[in-house]
């Protein structure tokens, strides 16, 4: 499909939009669900990665189905471009498998982290995205680009300065150690973010494949893999209680955004760029800033 330049730029700005949308909404309901207390078991991270795989290779499928008017040209193209075309399709476990990872990481993190600690820390990404699109996609970034992520690991650092604890030396111990694991899983996930996201970028601006077909292609690989994840973490809870043990309203509206914000990123990948989408998702810690302060009182910011 052919776009006019005016159609592209559109859908690049409203692509950054219902990003910043959507990475605040993701944020807030994510940590919200894994605090939650409820009666009986709560959901496994693992479960929820593979199903929101699922349902991102469903509607990626029905979009190719609509991009060719329900025909059987459909059903071709996608063996024509997947199952035909193995190399292509093997191209994508690379990012799959790091997609997968960085996943589950950031349960870890938000399940140790606050919702504006881990949001605004894992901006981070930022600065590996931009070494990253600079060493893969020979990107030139200017003196005030290179400034603009100085200053934001600046503020990365600040907001992790030791603030003193209260409670005593056990309550100390645990919260720094759960502070420690949070924060070592938010940046593997900077770095595996940074990586992924460049490298998926290069394959989609290089090929000419469809921006659908590719993302079915992430899915299969990213399905696989987070079903050998499942079994490897979770195996024995799944086996006893089920996939969907856990679930409620909240775990499935994460599991709608977390399959949303991979659709929105691929089309942000494609019209705009990394470093872009960089910027459009820290606008969101502002705003799941002021939420974690005023609502879910999780958050209080120090000097
Ligand atoms: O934090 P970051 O921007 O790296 O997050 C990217 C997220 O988007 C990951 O959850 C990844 O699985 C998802 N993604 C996707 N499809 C793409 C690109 C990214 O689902 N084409």
């Amino acid at each position: 499909m052919v776009l006019s330049s005016s159609h592209s730029l559109k859908l690049k700005y409203v692509s950054l939009g219902v990003l910043v949308l959507q990475t605040t909404s993701l944020v807030l309901t994510m940590r919200y669900s894994r605090t939650l207390k409820e009666d009986g078991p709560r959901y496994l991270a693992s479960c929820a990665v593979v199903s929101a795989e699922v349902l991102k290779i469903l509607v990626c499928t029905l979009l190719v189905f609509l991009e060719n008017s329900f025909s059987v040209r459909a059903v071709n193209q996608l063996l024509k471009e997947i199952v035909n075309k193995p190399i292509e399709t093997m191209k994508l476990a690379i990012p799959a498998g790091i997609y997968t990872l960085q996943n589950n990481l950031l349960y870890v993190a938000l399940s140790n982290l606050d919702a504006a600690t881990y949001q605004v820390t894992y901006q981070l990404k930022i600065l590996t995205t931009a070494l990253f699109s600079v060493s893969m996609l020979g990107k030139r970034l200017d003196f005030h680009q290179w400034l603009s992520l100085v200053t934001l690991m600046a503020g990365v650092t600040l907001v992790q300065w030791p603030t003193e604890l209260e409670g005593d030396t056990v309550q100390k111990f645990l919260s720094a150690g759960s502070q420690f694991v949070g924060l070592m899983a938010v940046l593997m996930a900077c770095l595996s973010s940074g990586f992924a996201g460049v490298y998926f970028e290069k394959i989609l601006k290089e090929t000419k494949q469809s921006l659908w077909l590719r993302n079915i292609q992430l899915g299969l690989f990213g399905f696989v893999f987070g079903v050998i994840g499942m079994i490897v973490y979770d195996g024995q809870s799944v086996n006893q209680l089920g996939m969907f043990q856990g679930y409620n309203t909240i775990t499935c509206m994460v599991v709608v955004l977390q399959a949303l914000g991979g659709l929105v990123i691929a089309v942000v990948i494609k019209y705009a760029d990394n470093i872009l989408k960089g910027f459009a998702t820290s606008l969101s810690i502002i705003v799941s800033t002021l939420i974690s302060y005023f609502l879910l009182e999780d958050f209080n910011p120090t000097g």
